[in-house]
């Protein structure tokens, strides 16, 4: 493994070894066991998108294990201005020990990498969001002691995190069953992939989707530069929501699980979020650890 892109890139085996450092090192910061396993080492983490967790996790994971995190900002790189991600990249190589980097396009991360001479991390992109993935199959992992078998309903917008969660739960084994309304269907590359699986489905109704899941998993009706078609996605989403109706349905221990951040009374009811608050944060704490595991895996000795 020498970046990560997209789930896609990766094999089942990858993903199970990230998962297991990443249970490793959770267990060490919760005893105070010391793992400065990437002392002297620099991430520059690129955004060009809003953040929360991506930008803490990678800032406060990287200091952790005894390095630096460079928060680049896209408009203050000259890449704002214009300056090629093919140049920026040959140069940040020469500079950095890795880079993570939010944006939008798919290409653009693929272009870092294949310009750049260190390992490039997807912070998010239109497509794919592997980072946040690793962490909730970790966290789905945490609850459920096993992944293999168990199935995951995804109810929304077939963006980026469907596209990566469905790819991800595939890969490690699991049903995966999705309810997305027409014209918000995941990425064919994703589709491809995905119908090779006897395991999955994509429906339009979210009640036959949720049936005996065992993780009901959702996100928002407009991401991330998609702002100005809040009003139209609105609409065509009403319904393609996680509710008590959606929850009776599947199954009586199920997990409900969100990348945040959450619209309450759209993708998700209030009740539910609540109900469901403790896997939601724990996920949102998994952040820390998935990509500390990342980190290590790419940047380490
Ligand atoms: N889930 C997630 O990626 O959150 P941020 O947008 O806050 O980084
Ligand atoms: N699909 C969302 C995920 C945010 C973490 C977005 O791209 O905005």
């Amino acid at each position: 493994m020498k970046n990560l892109l997209k789930m896609l890139d990766l094999t089942a085996d990858e993903i199970i070894d990230i998962l297991n450092l990443a249970d490793q090192l959770k267990y060490e910061l919760k005893h105070g066991i010391p793992h400065t396993l990437l002392k002297g080492k620099t991430l520059g983490m690129i955004f060009e998108k809003a953040s929360t967790r991506t930008r803490v996790s990678f800032e406060a994971g990287i200091y952790q294990l005894g390095g630096q995190g460079l928060f680049l900002s896209s408009q203050e790189l000259q890449m704002g201005r214009g300056e090629p991600i093919q140049d920026t990249a040959r140069v940040l190589s020469r500079y950095l020990d890795g880079i993570m980097i939010r944006t939008y396009e798919q290409d653009d991360v693929e272009k870092l990498a294949e310009y750049g001479d260190i390992p490039i991390i997807n912070g998010l992109t239109d497509f794919a969001h592997p980072c946040q993935v690793l962490a909730d199959l970790m966290t789905i992992r945490e609850y459920k002691n096993r992944l293999e078998g168990l199935k995951m309903c995804y109810i929304g917008d077939g963006n980026n995190m469907a596209n990566s969660i469905t790819v991800g739960c595939l890969k490690v084994g699991m049903d995966v069953s999705l309810a997305c309304p027409a014209g918000y269907h995941p990425a064919e590359e994703v589709l491809d992939f995905a119908k090779t699986y006897e395991n999955f489905e994509l429906l339009a109704e979210p009640a036959k989707a949720a049936e005996g899941a065992d993780v009901l998993v959702t996100d928002v009706w407009a991401s991330m530069g998609k702002e100005s078609e809040a009003e139209k996605r609105r609409v065509a989403f009403k319904g393609y929501q996680i509710n008590d109706g959606i929850l009776k349905l599947a199954k009586p221990d199920a997990m409900v699980m969100h990348c945040l951040p959450a619209h309450r009374e759209e993708e998700i009811t209030t009740a539910v979020f609540e109900e469901h608050a403790a896997e939601i944060f724990e996920e949102a704490e998994n952040r820390l650890h998935a990509q500390k595991a990342v980190m290590v895996m790419l940047m380490g000795e």
